[in-house]
């Protein structure tokens, strides 16, 4: 059922679909973009809230974001062309096949996933989207110095997340909050996600991770 604020997002408008994009091959950032700079991508950007104001605030940057619910990216795509976003693509799929096929190696300056979908019941946890084979593609998609950011109410979705990049070679990534003991918890944040926001109000204990990607190579 969709609610009846979404209601009108079921409807796509040609300025919609002017910043959603519908890739069958690799992506190439500086055609979609029409300029070479750094490329943010959000993975599961659900309402948008996020992307839209980040892409706003840093307007000599690109963004891109990828979301599974059709509803959610006309949503979003209708924030970002009312804030003008010119630097905002989106695209309505799968992050996995996105990072596994669509995105060109080393070309990503920032990765956030906040709140992906938490699956908490064990016999659920392998449909977590963050896994092992993930992670390695979205290894070879960041560049030298770019970021992954994290951040999950599950505790055990960040732990596993953390313990499956300590899986891949070492050496490909720094943990920001390694002093920490791996996470920070409830830390402020600039633009607070939807999620993030509910979260919070109801006093639920949010652990994120940033880690920064070396220059060492994926053997
Ligand atoms: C719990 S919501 C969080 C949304 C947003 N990040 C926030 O914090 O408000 C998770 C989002 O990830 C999306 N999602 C789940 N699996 C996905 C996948 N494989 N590829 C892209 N998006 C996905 C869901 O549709 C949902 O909108």
């Amino acid at each position: 059922m969709v609610a009846s604020g979404m209601r009108r997002y079921r409807q796509r408008k040609p300025e919609h679909d002017q910043l959603i994009l519908q890739p069958n091959g690799p992506l190439e950032p500086s055609a979609i973009f029409a300029r070479t700079a750094k490329l943010r991508l959000e993975i599961g950007f659900g309402h948008g809230r996020f992307l839209s104001q980040m892409a706003a605030a840093h307007p000599e940057e690109d963004f891109l974001g990828i979301e599974a619910l059709p509803i959610r990216v006309t949503k979003t795509a209708h924030w970002s062309h009312k804030r003008g976003a010119d630097n905002v693509r989106l695209i309505c799929g799968d992050a996995d096949r996105l990072l596994q096929q669509l995105i060109p190696e080393q070309s990503l300056h920032r990765v956030y996933i906040l709140f992906p979908d938490p699956w908490p019941k064990q016999r659920h946890r392998r449909r977590r989207l963050v896994n092992r084979r993930f992670l390695h593609s979205l290894t070879r998609c960041v560049a030298p110095g770019g970021r992954f950011i994290f951040a999950s109410d599950t505790h055990n979705y960040a732990m596993q997340t953390l313990s499956n990049l300590s899986t891949l070679p070492s050496g490909l990534w720094v943990n920001n909050y390694a002093a920490d003991g791996g996470y920070r918890f409830n830390i402020p944040t600039r633009f607070p996600t939807v999620f993030e926001e509910h979260h919070k109000a109801i006093g639920n204990r949010i652990a994120y991770l940033m880690l920064t990607r070396t220059t060492m190579a994926l053997p």
